[in-house]
């Protein structure tokens, strides 16, 4: 599969030809390099109703037709905001589509929509494909639950890194551990001054205290994994 990253919690993922974006914060998003009308998508997933995270759902919804994921409360919004196809699920809930099967897993965190409507629960995204296995956690805390999530056989796991509103560095580490993913990919870190981190100190922290590989991904970039 291939894996780009927008920066912030923003990423693309192409499964079986299937082309699936994440948290779609592109306009705005102080450190990414790709305008939000030249991406395609044939789904976006919506973690939770912050703005750094529904960002530019309902442009590239509407112009792509993708197909838009999220808990029932935010795809009822997005409808009023006319975006056509939408597929509700929530926490706990698993469905197959054609890139694999998305689990709403828990996030410890909130979700307001940004007119302040309310957005239901925050989640995490579990994809379980042919291809194997990502999870990316969405904005959350720390919880001791995330090794029934890593039970699966993680390829990569995404996790936020950026502290004062999610998981700091420390805290992804014992996630890390948890999780038991192959491949540590950090995000939600260094967007804004109050979430900088130096990512490198983090990079030997999981290569010193984990059994996981960091890939740290520059915003723009592509890889296969
Ligand atoms: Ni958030
Ligand atoms: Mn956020």
């Amino acid at each position: 599969m291939k894996l780009t990253f927008y920066g912030h919690s923003a990423f693309a993922l192409e499964i079986a030809g299937q082309r699936i974006l994440i948290d779609p914060f592109l306009t705005g998003n102080p450190v990414n390099t790709t305008p939000a009308d030249q991406v395609q998508a044939d789904f976006i997933v919506v973690s939770h109703g912050h703005a750094d995270h529904v960002g530019d759902t309902i442009e590239i919804a509407r112009r792509t037709n993708a197909l838009v994921i999220s808990n029932h409360e935010i795809c009822l919004w997005l409808q009023k905001q006319g975006v056509a196809r939408t597929h509700d699920m929530h926490l706990g809930g698993s469905h197959q589509f054609p890139f694999g099967t998305l689990k709403l897993t828990v996030a410890h965190h909130g979700s307001v929509l940004p007119d302040g409507t309310y957005g239901g629960n925050p989640a995490g995204l579990l994809f379980r494909t042919a291809e194997g296995n990502v999870y990316h956690a969405g904005d959350t805390a720390l919880f001791s639950d995330m090794s029934l999530i890593g039970a699966v056989g993680l390829k990569a796991a995404i996790l936020p890194v950026g502290d004062n509103y999610t998981m700091g560095p420390e805290d992804s580490l014992a996630a890390i551990r948890l999780l038991q993913p192959q491949i540590a990919i950090p995000c939600h870190y260094s967007t804004f001054p109050l979430i900088d981190q130096d990512i490198e100190q983090w990079s030997q922290q999981v290569r010193q205290h984990t059994n996981a590989r960091p890939l740290v991904m520059a915003p723009g970039s592509t890889i296969e994994i």
